[in-house]
This record gives structure tokens, sequence and C-alpha cells, in this order.
């Protein structure tokens, strides 16, 4: 039976070049959240997709002599485009949104005829320092000594026809949203941002539409100018659900979304100008938004102009998908900057996922079948004499729970591998290979194998939002599947049958030689 609905959103990602590992970072988490929710039987609607407009596109194209359409569908249909990368990550989105799919900018036009109709949208002029090469308007604050920040070339004042959004209305609107709906927008400390840098030195109206490029949606009772950025990216939350449009039926469904993960130089564009829009379309509000940190490469964020992206490509075929994912989300407190570098990858999959997990399920289950020809006997099972691992294992479920829903991907993997290490423990403490030896421990040794068993079962049926391949693996090892494997079986110790039948199976992680790899990688990523 459904729990209720959940929708979760990464943002749409612009397919401008090839996607990198900051780009899989918020999708994996978006992934394992949305996994997460399913397993506990919420209808879950996760949406990822492509944000294709604007002038950097239309030039990117013009300068690989394609249209823009062309250009943005070999990024993301391409060999090797965006959905391959998905499709290799194990990405479960439920819907793809492409911003330039009809029944979207159809949408699209509509919205901004609303807000147009009802005075929240109105013609003006936008001013200020343009630099002619780039097309782009700079304020004074964002010149570099006086000249384009981009190019470097001298600005001049100028002034263009466009429509603006009254964003300034809504200053005091969103103020109150924080106050009533302190967890509106996490970590706390993007709060604090918004509210210094923008609410309270009051908001500008914002400029929504520009007559300088042609690669957007059409203001369809004003040609020549297209929706600029932001309201055509922000509604796909809506339009994939089909608001406005007659491709899908489910806004009542799944909206307002549980939480929209972004990046957190987007912030403000999800916790300022999206409220304000939906207030201005009489729409709820999403329930939350999440603003997660930046994976950087030597301390900047990594970016493909500036040439320091890491390919995710690469290591997922090196080492696998599993322990990409895995490593991602465990190394890196979700709402704070990491730093990424290779050795700790490496480090992290030798001592967590080889070490800890791997060792743990492959002792496990070469000594059920060394001491039992891998069927525990039903008649023989004792007591251990420990009941603290599968104390430990009991709690488990809640623990990891209590984390999840506070989007602490970190500390949820933390409590399961607590678990593992003590079972590690509890191998070398109980001592299976001494009790093996005298036949009255036989009911001993059962009871040990399968507090071990059950044990791996808890924290692989926990694992399966992260590592889904993985805990499939784990599983067929122990000898758990179906009823065995779900959410509800996570919550207490015992769902293995007494007589449970092990198989032995691959080593799920093999150790990684640290200096041969990191030569390696540092050649493939040239
Ligand atoms: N198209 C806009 C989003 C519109 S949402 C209505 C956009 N696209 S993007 O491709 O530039 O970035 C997509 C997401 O990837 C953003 O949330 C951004 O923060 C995230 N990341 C890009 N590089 C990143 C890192 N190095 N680390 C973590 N996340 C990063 O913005």
């Amino acid at each position: 039976m459904s729990k209720g609905t959940f929708y979760i959103t990464t943002p749409i990602y612009y397919p401008s070049d090839k996607l990198h590992i900051g780009h899989t970072y918020c999708t994996v988490a978006t992934d394992a959240m949305a996994r997460y929710k399913r397993m506990q039987g919420f209808d879950v609607m996760f949406l990822t997709g492509t944000d294709e407009h604007g002038q950097k596109i239309e030039e990117k194209a013009a300068a690989k002599g394609v249209t823009p359409k062309q250009f943005v569908d070999d990024i993301i249909e391409g060999k090797g485009g965006i959905l391959d990368l998905w499709k290799l990550m194990n990405i479960s989105n439920d819907r793809f949104i492409r911003t330039t799919d009809a029944y979207h900018e159809l949408s699209v036009q509509r919205i901004f005829k609303k807000l147009y109709e009802q005075d929240d949208i109105y013609k003006g002029s936008y001013k200020g320092l343009y630099c002619t090469p780039c097309e782009s308007f700079w304020t004074e604050s964002q010149l570099k000594d006086g000249k384009c920040p981009d190019c470097g070339r001298e600005v001049k004042y100028a002034e263009e026809e466009a429509y603006f959004f009254r964003l300034s209305k809504y200053t005091q609107k969103i103020l109150d949203l924080y106050e009533k709906q302190p967890d509106f927008l996490e970590p706390v400390s993007r709060v604090n941002e918004m509210v210094n840098n923008f609410l309270k030195p009051g908001l500008d109206d914002l400029c929504v539409s520009r007559t300088t490029f042609t690669w957007g949606v059409p203001v369809d009772f004003d040609p020549g100018h297209v929706v600029y950025v932001w309201i055509d990216a922000l509604s796909n939350y809506l339009t994939a659900l089909g608001y406005l449009n007659e491709e899908y039926h489910d806004v009542e469904k799944y909206w307002p979304a549980d939480v929209h993960f972004v990046g957190k130089e987007i912030v403000r564009f999800h916790a300022i100008i999206w409220p304000a829009l939906l207030m201005a379309l009489g729409m709820p509000l999403p329930k939350k938004v999440y603003g997660h940190g930046w994976l950087l490469l030597d301390g900047g964020k990594m970016s493909k102009s500036v040439g320091n992206v890491v390919d995710p490509v690469i290591l997922a075929g090196r080492y696998g998908v599993d322990a990409l994912r895995y490593f991602l989300l465990r190394e890196f407190p979700f709402g704070s900057d990491g730093n990424f570098s290779n050795e700790l990858l490496i480090t992290r999959i030798n001592t967590d996922l080889a070490n800890d997990l791997g060792n743990l399920v492959s002792r496990t289950v070469a000594m059920a079948l060394k001491y039992f020809g891998g069927t525990l006997p039903t008649d023989q099972i004792g007591d251990s004499g420990d009941d603290e691992l599968s104390t430990m294992a009991n709690n488990l479920r809640s623990q990891y729970a209590a984390q999840m829903e506070k989007y602490a991907f970190q500390n949820a993997l933390t409590e399961i591998f607590r678990v593992t290490s003590r079972a590690n423990k509890y191998i070398d403490e109980m001592a299976p290979w001494v009790l093996a030896k005298d036949d009255s421990q036989m009911p001993r040794l059962a009871c040990v194998m399968y507090n071990l068993l059950e044990t791996i079962r808890i924290c692989a049926v926990l694992l399966k939002p992260f590592m889904p391949e993985t805990s499939e693996k784990i599983f067929s090892q122990i000898g758990a599947g179906g009823e065995t494997t779900t959410w509800e079986s996570a919550a207490a110790f015992g769902a293995l049958p007494k007589d449970v039948t092990v198989k032995k199976g691959d080593v799920i992680f093999p150790r990684i030689d640290m200096a041969k790899e990191l030569e390696i990688l540092a050649e493939q990523m040239k």
C-alpha cells in the first residue's frame, strides 16, 4: 500500500558540455533519496532533465556549425551523452524533461502570458553597462577593473527593451515564508545568506525576456522577445507534471514538491524567485529546497571552462558504479563543500568497501560453507552469548531513517558501517574457528553464523538506495530474497529462515593498489 507521494527533483542541467562528477553528485544524491522513499512504499516521482535554451548554447552551436537543437541533442542523446551517463550511474528517474519539449514550451508561454495579464510581468527597459561583443549586461560591481569580466573589453551604458517580473513585490512575502516555514530552505546557513545578501537589501524586479538572441521560448504576444532563463528553467518542475499543458496530468497528485535538491549557487533562484513565481501563479510552494555544497578540486569549483573536471565515467569504469555512488555520499556532508581527490576515493573504497563490508560478507559466507556445508542447522541454533550485535542491528533502521529524513547521507552510511565494523569485531571475539573444533559448541557456532547473516542482511537492505547492485550481490550470497530484502524486513532482527543457505560469490569489492591506480588515473584523466 502506498504511503503517499514523494516528489523530488534535481536541477535541470545545461547541455553545454559533457557533465562532470559535480553534476553526478547531485543526481546520485537525488537517486538515493528516491530509492529510499520507494523502498519505504512511497509513490515517488523523481524528475531530472536538461535546461537547453540561452545565448551560450546558441553560440556554442554556431561555433560548431550546427543548429542549437542539433547541438543539445548530441550532448543529451548522443553516445556518452547525459542520458548514457544517468544510465551508467543507475539513476532511477521517473521522468526526464527537456526544456525544448513542445509541451514545456507551450506551458512556459502560457505562464508568461498569465503573469503578464495579471500585471506580475510588465514591459520596461533593461539598463546597464553593456559589453557589445559578449552581448551581456553587467552591473558596476560585476566589472573587473571597470571592464567586462568575461572578455576584458570596454563596456558602455545601454538600454534594451525587456519584460520584467515584479520580484520586488515579494521581498516581505519571502521573508515571511522563511519565518513561518523555517525548514523551507536547508541547511540553515543558506537562509542567512538569502536574508542578508538579497532580502534585507530588497529585491529588484527581474528581467525575464531578451531580444539579443533567439534560442529560447518566444514570447508569443511580442515577437522578437524570448523568455529569459529562469521562468523557462524553474517552471520545469511544474510543466513536467502537466501544468498548463496536456502532456501529463499529475499536478494534483505530486505538487507541491517534497524537495528540490539544488547546488548552492542556484539556491537564490529556488528559494527566492521560484516561490515568488509560484505565489504569483497562485500555486502552493514546495515543501523544501535543499542547497547542497560543491565538489571542489584543489580547492576550486570544478568547471569545464577552468579545465579542472573529473570524469565520472572513468571512475565508474575502473571501480564500479556502486563504489563511486557510495564514495560521493559517504565522503562529503551533503550540505557542505568537499575536496575531491583520487586518493580519497581509493582510500574509501579500500577501507569501507573492501576491508569492512566486503570482508565481512566473504568471511561469513566462507565460514557458513566450511562449518555447515552452506545451510545452517535449525535443530542446533543456540545462543552466541552476545546480544550487542543483534541489538545494534535491530536499532539500525530507525537510526538510519532519522539521518535519511534529514538528507544526512553521510551519517546514514556511518550508522551502517558502525554495525559492519562491530560485526567484524564479533567474528574476532567469537572465534568461530575455535568453536568449530568442539562438537558441543556447534549450537553456539550456528547462532554466531545466523547473527552475522542477519546483520549483513539488514545492512544490505539499508544500503540499497546507495549501492543497489551491491545489495543484490550480497542478498544472493547470504541467501536472502523477496520478503527478506524489504524495508519492513529491516525493522527487526530475525527475518532470515533459521536454515538459511548461503552461496559463494565473487569478492564484491577487490582491494585497490593505490600507487598503481593513481598512476593509471593520472594518465587517463589527462
Ligand atoms: N540549468 C541550471 C539549473 C536550472 S534548475 C531550474 C544549472 N545547470 S548546471 O548544469 O550548471 O548545474 C546543475 C547543477 O549541478 C547545479 O545544482 C550545480 O550546483 C551542480 N553542480 C555543478 N558543478 C558542481 C560541483 N562541482 N559540485 C556539486 N554540484 C555542482 O545550474
